[in-house]
């Protein structure tokens, strides 16, 4: 079978500006498909140039074996879209959200009921039916969302940040949805922020700038991208031990190629960190700060995703 999506050189221009700069990338059918960016990357316009809704300035895009231009009509049937800021109805309940959408993609009336059911079973909304959308908390409204954007079926879906600013129970039952499709053969292509998402997706792109930085499953991108091994420092004080190691990293003292803050840690990423331990205690010993850990640890994506954005 052909990839779910394949881009060619795929290319978006606002004016002079460059939004999206000629990317390639392949998403493998019945799989989780993690695109990955800071603010402003290029994510949002990528998917609505794959969804048909933004003409590419070049290149050319495939979803489910036919191209995406002049076939439109046909593709609204296959896929699916949840938007960055989903677009549900707040005036109207959980039931006549999906009745709107059901309608909308052409449904007839004994299929929508169904579809409505097993919507409502999924997104475990059974219950809420006659629920004001607006009175939702975050994390129903999303699998609402959800829901209303998987009722015709689709076999490819594009979710645009589906858990942002969601709590962390929320998004682990979200991601148990989206897993559910995914055992049912459905293509998922999701954007987002967080790092431990992406630890799950099954394929992954990085981008910045408009431009794809790195590609691969999480272990290989973490494989492949990290220049250096990671050293886990907790200290007396963090925020102390970031500014003194940074300093002297600037000065020549040690080369190091990142400091970062981590919650109350520190993530210290350098190649040979083993040989730089001694360097480390001596500059916060100096610095009067007092070391209580220190551990070279397996990268996270977010260390390697920190690391390849500079
Ligand atoms: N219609 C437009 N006209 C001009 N510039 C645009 C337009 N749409 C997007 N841009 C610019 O293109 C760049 C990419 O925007 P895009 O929305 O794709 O980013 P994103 O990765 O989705 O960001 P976020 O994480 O904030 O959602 C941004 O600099 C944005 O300002
Ligand atoms: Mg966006």
């Amino acid at each position: 079978m052909t990839p779910a999506i394949i881009t060619k050189d795929l290319t978006k221009k606002f004016g002079d500006f460059t939004a999206v700069n000629g990317i390639n990338f392949e998403a493998a059918r019945g799989e989780i498909f993690g695109f990955l960016g800071p603010n402003g990357s290029g994510k949002t316009t990528t998917i609505r140039m794959m969804l048909g809704l933004l003409p590419p300035t070049a290149g050319e895009i495939q979803a489910l074996g036919i191209s995406v231009k002049g076939n439109q009509a046909e593709l609204q049937q296959r896929v699916g879209y949840m938007s960055q800021r989903f677009s549900l109805y707040n005036d109207l309940t959980v039931q006549q959200n999906l009745q709107f959408y059901g309608a909308a993609y052409g449904l007839n009336k004994v299929d929508l009921k169904n579809r409505i059911q097993d919507a409502l079973a999924m997104a475990g909304l059974e219950g809420r039916e006659n629920a004001k959308t607006k009175d939702l908390s975050g994390g129903w409204r999303q699998r609402l969302a959800l829901s209303t954007a998987i009722l015709h079926r689709p076999e490819l879906i594009f979710l645009d940040e589906p858990t942002a600013g969601v709590d962390p129970i929320s998004r682990r039952a979200f991601w148990d949805l989206l897993y559910q499709l995914v055992a049912d053969g459905v293509t998922v292509f999701v954007t987002t922020h967080y790092m431990d998402e992406a630890e799950h997706c099954h394929d992954l792109a990085f981008i910045q700038r408009g431009n794809i930085i790195a590609r691969g499953s999480p272990a290989r991108i973490k494989e492949t991208m990290m220049d250096g091994q990671v050293l886990e420092i907790s200290t007396s004080d963090a925020i102390k031990t970031v500014k003194v190691l940074r300093a002297a990293q600037k000065a020549g003292k040690i080369p190091l190629k990142e400091v970062e803050l981590y919650g109350s840690l520190v993530h210290v990423v350098a190649p040979n960190i083993e040989k730089k331990i001694n360097d480390i205690q001596a500059i916060l010993k100096k610095a009067e700060i007092r070391t209580e850990q220190m551990a070279v640890i397996e990268a996270s994506l977010e260390d390697v995703f920190i690391a390849s954005m500079k």
